[in-house]
């Protein structure tokens, strides 16, 4: 309760110094991935996979004892032989642990995922068939990835368990656009409770952009909201395409190409709440984008405190900026910052974490 009486004065007022520590982190337990999927710049940003030991994971942890955590960053998190141990120190000092995965390295690690006691799985699925799976993810996974979510919830009925919740992530692009009515059937189908839209980053590679996302028109992908919005609401399936509609223009420029882009007017938020560490240490502001250049390497939480770093000269310049309605980099100009209304409703109804 302090934690979040703490953000909320460090969120309202805007200062480049704050008081207290992040409420949320994102820590990427390894950025090591068993795909290659299409829309993917791990490859890019990662050349060589690291995987997180638990013993600085738990530097990490002690060092912030944050109220929610996400362990999961560019690489599956499944890939990481500490990820369980992980998962249970954090659920046993109360905190909320969500992950995102591609779940289909889950088949024998069904009990485990259950009994570390995750309150939530963001599952990409990205098709709502093994073809088009396929064309994305690059792997014929499809099958075996629906097998695992039928297992998991088969287990989660025999254990008597709530958790872990699902939530099904959809990168949408124009191979998969016209999935996303039966994608969301598919979620009703395997009762899952909730699908959130994510619109694709480019970072350092533009060049993607027209392939992945230069075919969609703005009636399109309208139209197709709309229905995705009609449909979930019948089926009480939870979206986010109320804020794609709400900030239409912003989502759609950003598939457009990059001088194109015009920002919304949104407040960025982030570094006064959350923070993201990198499988090595790396200290980086954002959650949504992890910021390939020096500039935003805040510092490594591995050989400092992350105490120290919270406050240190980078982040106060960081935050100084941006209270003055800066982008300050490359990334945080073409960034789509979340309002606050719209982070409050996707913690509330699509990330639930504690229930
Ligand atoms: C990078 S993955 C890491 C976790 C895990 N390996 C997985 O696939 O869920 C996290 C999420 O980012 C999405 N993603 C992949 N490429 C993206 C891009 N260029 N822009 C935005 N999100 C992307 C994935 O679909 C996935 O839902
Ligand atoms: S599974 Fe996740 S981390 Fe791996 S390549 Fe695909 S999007 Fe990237």
């Amino acid at each position: 309760m302090k934690q979040k009486i703490t953000a909320l004065y460090n969120i309202f007022r805007r200062q480049k110094k704050i008081a207290g520590l992040p409420i949320h982190i994102q820590v990427e337990t390894t950025n090591a991935c068993n795909l290659r999927c299409a829309t993917c710049h791990r490859d890019l940003l990662y050349p060589q996979p690291t995987i997180m030991k638990f013993v600085d994971f738990k530097k990490i942890y002690d060092n912030v004892l944050p109220e929610n955590i996400n362990v999961s960053g560019l690489g599956e998190p499944l890939l990481n032989p500490d990820i369980f141990e992980m998962i249970k120190y954090a659920k046993n000092r109360g905190t909320a642990v969500n992950c995102a995965s591609n779940f289909t390295l889950a088949g024998d690690k069904i009990e485990k995922i259950i009994d570390s006691g995750i309150d939530q799985i963001k599952i990409s699925v990205d098709a709502a068939d093994a073809e088009t799976y396929l064309k994305i993810r690059k792997k014929n996974f499809y099958d075996i990835l629906i097998d695992n979510i039928k297992e998991l919830n088969k287990v989660k009925k025999l254990k008597k368990s709530s958790k872990p919740v699902l939530r099904f992530n959809y990168a949408l692009q124009q191979d998969n656009i016209d999935q996303l009515i039966d994608t969301i059937k598919l979620a009703a189908k395997l009762k899952i409770p909730g699908i959130y839209i994510q619109y694709l980053e480019y970072i350092n590679r533009e060049d993607r952009k027209e392939r992945l996302v230069g075919k969609i028109s703005a009636d399109k992908l309208k139209n197709i909201l709309i229905e995705a919005e009609n449909l979930a609401k019948k089926l009480k399936i939870t979206t986010n395409t109320n804020i794609w509609m709400r900030d239409f223009d912003t989502f759609y420029n950003k598939m457009r190409p990059e001088g194109e882009f015009i920002p919304n007017n949104n407040k960025c938020y982030f570094p006064w709440f959350s923070s993201w560490i990198d499988a090595d240490g790396t200290v980086r502001p954002c959650p949504i984008i992890p910021w390939q250049i020096e500039e935003a390497h805040m510092g490594n939480a591995l050989k400092e405190n992350f105490s120290d770093i919270w406050n240190n000269d980078k982040y106060q310049s960081l935050r100084a900026a941006l209270a003055h309605g800066e982008r300050p980099t490359g990334p945080c100009k073409t960034c789509i910052p979340q309002s606050l209304f719209n982070i409050f409703q996707i913690r509330t109804k699509l990330l639930p974490g504690r229930n």
